[in-house]
């Protein structure tokens, strides 16, 4: 009894006298070796490291802050801030919780002045082409509803407003709710669908009644959906944009600070004529371009091979002209479309679809494009990242 008694202040004492106890600055300067590879600083310097606690017995928590809950890096900057916590002496277990707050640098870039942006709304990210058919909507659904999965607060606009599809492709059967707020007056209350708020000229029209639109009307109607619609708290705000590069995409360069432009293309050198135009009129608005989507870039037959029925490597030669990125090359595949047809993106029907996983890898990787150029419209204006 007496040497069990005796055992316990002498293993204290050793853990005292062998291991020096961690503390607050020690893990603090641990995690400052700690990098964010696309930011390229330091997680203490960025601004992640939040709620640390070191407990008298070597326990370390804390909350690690990235830009995206879609970060694609997570489980690489997770494993790398334990190593860093764990390399210091003393320390004898973590608990490292990863959260994401998704943040913004300012309003927007833009050489045309903004009359409105949309409160509450931290990113808007435009989904555009040149040309009809390429599979713009679909990218647009599937990218919203991918991140809505990652834990980001989505909405979808369709601002194709001579074709609105989106209701359809998202499944949203109820039309939105009017709503009367007291300062801003009638508001429509946007429907949910897979986790993500939907707005679409195509609520607001009669049956398949074609839309006659001049340019007056056209700023009128897309002013309403960002001023009157409640669309709360959102860290991405997709707008799906009608093809060209006309009066819509210039009321939208004009009315909103976006943050950028994804580009959809086929492979064919057609569609990249007119994504050349469109990139050119971006590049005119001071609209940066996120990076390129080439839709229907093959087609696997049941023979097992790939056939490039739309040519191959477009996405690849425009990137390189324009300086941008291929972000994804997703296929050809029937289960698409029957999946918009369905309103059921790929991504929630079936997730573990290839042309799934190359959609979710898409939006994490869109997510992570956001976040740098966030960032550099922050250095842009002098500013660190993490200071609002
Ligand atoms: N990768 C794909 N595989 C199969 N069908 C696709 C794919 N991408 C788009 N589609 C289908 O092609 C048609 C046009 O796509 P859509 O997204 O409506 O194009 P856009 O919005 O550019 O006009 C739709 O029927 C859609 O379901
Ligand atoms: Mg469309």
């Amino acid at each position: 009894m007496q040497g069990a008694s005796s055992l316990a202040p002498c293993s204290t004492l050793c853990y005292a006298l062998c291991m020096s106890k961690p503390n607050f600055d020690n893990v603090m300067n641990a995690l400052r070796t700690v990098m964010d590879p696309d930011l390229q600083k330091d997680l203490v310097s960025l601004n992640m490291i939040r709620d640390l606690k070191v407990s008298d017995d070597g326990k370390v928590s804390l909350r690690v802050v990235l830009t995206t809950p879609a970060c694609p890096l997570k489980e690489k900057i997770k494993s790398d801030v334990i190593a860093a916590v764990t390399s210091v002496s003393g320390v004898t277990g973590t608990e490292i919780t990863m959260d994401a707050e998704v943040r913004k640098a300012g309003m927007g870039s833009g050489a045309v002045s903004k009359e409105v942006g949309i409160p509450g709304v931290t990113h808007i990210i435009a989904v555009s082409s040149g040309k009809g058919g390429v599979g713009k909507s679909t990218v647009s659904v599937n990218l919203a509803t991918s991140l809505a999965l990652e834990g980001a607060r989505v909405g979808l606009l369709d601002a194709d407003i001579y074709g609105p599809n989106i209701p359809t492709m998202m499944g949203v059967t109820e039309n939105p709710k009017l709503f009367m707020d007291p300062e801003k007056g009638e508001m429509f209350v946007p429907p949910t669908s897979h986790g993500v708020k939907v707005m679409s000229m195509g609520f607001l029209i009669q049956g398949d009644q074609p839309v006659i639109w001049r340019g007056p009307m056209l700023h009128n109607i897309l002013s309403q959906f960002c001023t009157k619609v409640q669309w709360g708290d959102l860290d991405y705000l997709i707008l799906d944009l009608p093809p060209g590069t006309g009066d819509v995409q210039l009321s939208i360069a004009q009315m909103l600070p976006l943050t950028g432009a994804l580009i959809v293309t086929t492979p064919q050198e057609i569609a990249l004529q007119d994504v050349r135009k469109a990139i050119n009129m971006w590049d005119k608005v001071k609209v940066p371009i996120i990076g390129v989507v080439e839709n229907m870039s093959h087609f696997t037959g049941d023979d097992g091979k790939k056939y490039y029925i739309f040519g191959q490597g477009g996405g690849d030669l425009l990137a390189k002209k324009f300086n941008t990125k291929v972000l994804a090359m997703n296929p050809l595949v029937p289960e698409v479309r029957e999946g918009g047809d369905a309103g059921k993106p790929i991504v929630v029907k079936n997730p573990e679809s290839e042309s799934a996983k190359i959609l979710r890898d898409l939006a994490k990787k869109v997510a992570q494009e956001v976040a740098i150029l966030d960032s550099k419209q922050n250095a842009a204006k002098g500013l660190e990242i993490g200071q609002f």
